[in-house]
């Protein structure tokens, strides 16, 4: 069996404590025998500019280059607000995107059947929820040029960023929306703002044009991005994969999040284009960020960086029986009453970070015979 080289980049708030759940999940699928790891630790974000005074230094990404996936936690917090703007948390872990190619990225909003009560939304509206979000990852207002704020002569000042998308970076997101949603129900929602923005215009055209020439077996319905904002709180059933930039995606995921219950849900992955060894460069993440006001509580919920840790088993390593096993037990988890405080309902029991890494493994156990 192929061992893997996995590079864990815990980074701020949070982040530490639900990478460790997810260590111990790595420790028993190389126990058991159905994955075998090589990993090693990195500073990202915050925690990169107390160790190396910047957010990502020019080691770790070299070493992330050379990685066979990255696991990422989270990046920021208060304690970094006062820092020069390019020298951010965020720009940590916005160079490793850009600087890796990580142009796709996927984020999976399911809802489990034991959580449809802790969503703001009714049951009805959110159980058996499975929207598959893309967002287009190193473009747009993202890393649009110019970005700057300017004097003006009367004193104030003008800020500018940059919405730019380019017919190549459309293309090759919706070639990955539209081959997603052949492996699953068949049907893709492209949402932009062609009402408003050229950069809308033009990506309603481009993906138009590759539905039409290699995808007339996929269902295509474009929306405007408020609109499906709106419709996702309405009736989120309706969307199956769902296409849309990088902005409109931040925003639209973290709506779709909150419908299976809590942020702490999402997983995420974060794909470059295959190479002519037929790999990519990948870097899984939960949707979630540093939540700093929980951070070192112990009771912050890590099902959305092992559910990360799932997605990389089965879109790095082809190793979709391991991932299989690691979101079943993430559901036997779930159904047998596990919760932590975000997704607890009231007056429901409610567990730490640990245990509910715990709560998986045992599932893992149960569901190996061991
Ligand atoms: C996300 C986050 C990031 C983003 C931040 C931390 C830069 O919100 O991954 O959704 O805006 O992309
Ligand atoms: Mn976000």
């Amino acid at each position: 069996m192929s061992t893997y080289k996995l590079l864990l980049l815990p980074g701020d708030g949070i982040g530490p404590e639900v990478m460790a759940e997810v260590e111990k999940v790595v420790g028993w699928l190389g126990k058991t025998g159905l994955a075998s790891f090589e990993t090693e630790h990195g500073h990202v974000g915050g925690s990169a500019i107390d160790a190396h005074g910047k957010p990502l230094s020019d080691e770790t990404l070299a070493r992330a280059d050379a990685a066979d996936a990255i696991l990422l936690g989270a990046v920021g917090g208060p304690k970094w607000n006062g820092i020069a703007y390019d020298l951010r948390p965020e720009a940590g872990l916005l160079r490793l995107r850009k600087d890796l190619g990580l142009f796709a990225n996927l984020r999976p909003a399911i809802c489990y059947p034991a959580l449809a009560d802790a969503s703001a939304l009714k049951r009805e509206l959110v159980e058996g929820l499975d929207i598959m979000i893309v967002r287009e990852l190193t473009g747009g207002v993202y890393f649009g040029e110019p970005k700057e704020i300017t004097a003006l002569p009367d004193g104030s000042k003008r800020a500018v960023d940059t919405q730019v998308y380019t017919t190549g970076e459309i293309e090759r997101i919706a070639h990955v929306a539209f081959d997603l949603a052949r492996k699953r129900s068949g049907r893709v929602a492209s949402a932009e703002k062609n009402n408003v923005m050229k950069t809308g215009v033009l990506w309603k055209e481009v993906v138009t044009k590759v539905h039409a020439e290699h995808y007339a077996d996929v269902e295509l319905e474009h929306v405007l991005a408020d609109n499906c904002a709106m419709q996702l709180v309405r009736r989120p059933k309706q969307f199956d994969v769902l296409v849309t930039d990088n902005l409109f995606g931040d925003v639209l995921s973290d709506v779709a999040a909150m419908l299976t219950g809590s942020l702490g849900m999402l997983p995420s992955a974060s794909l470059g284009a295959v190479d002519a060894r037929g790999t990519r460069k990948a870097l899984y993440e939960p949707v979630h960020g540093s939540a700093p006001d929980i951070a070192g509580k112990g009771f912050a919920n890590p099902i959305a960086m092992i559910g990360s840790l799932a997605m990389c088993l089965r879109y790095s390593f082809g190793l979709g029986e391991a991932a299989d096993l690691v979101e079943g037990a993430i559901t036997k988890a779930l159904a047998s009453g596990a919760r932590t405080r975000d997704i607890a309902a009231e007056g429901q029991e409610t567990i730490s970070t640990a245990q509910m890494g715990d709560a998986i493994l045992r599932e893992l156990e149960t569901a190996r015979g061991v």
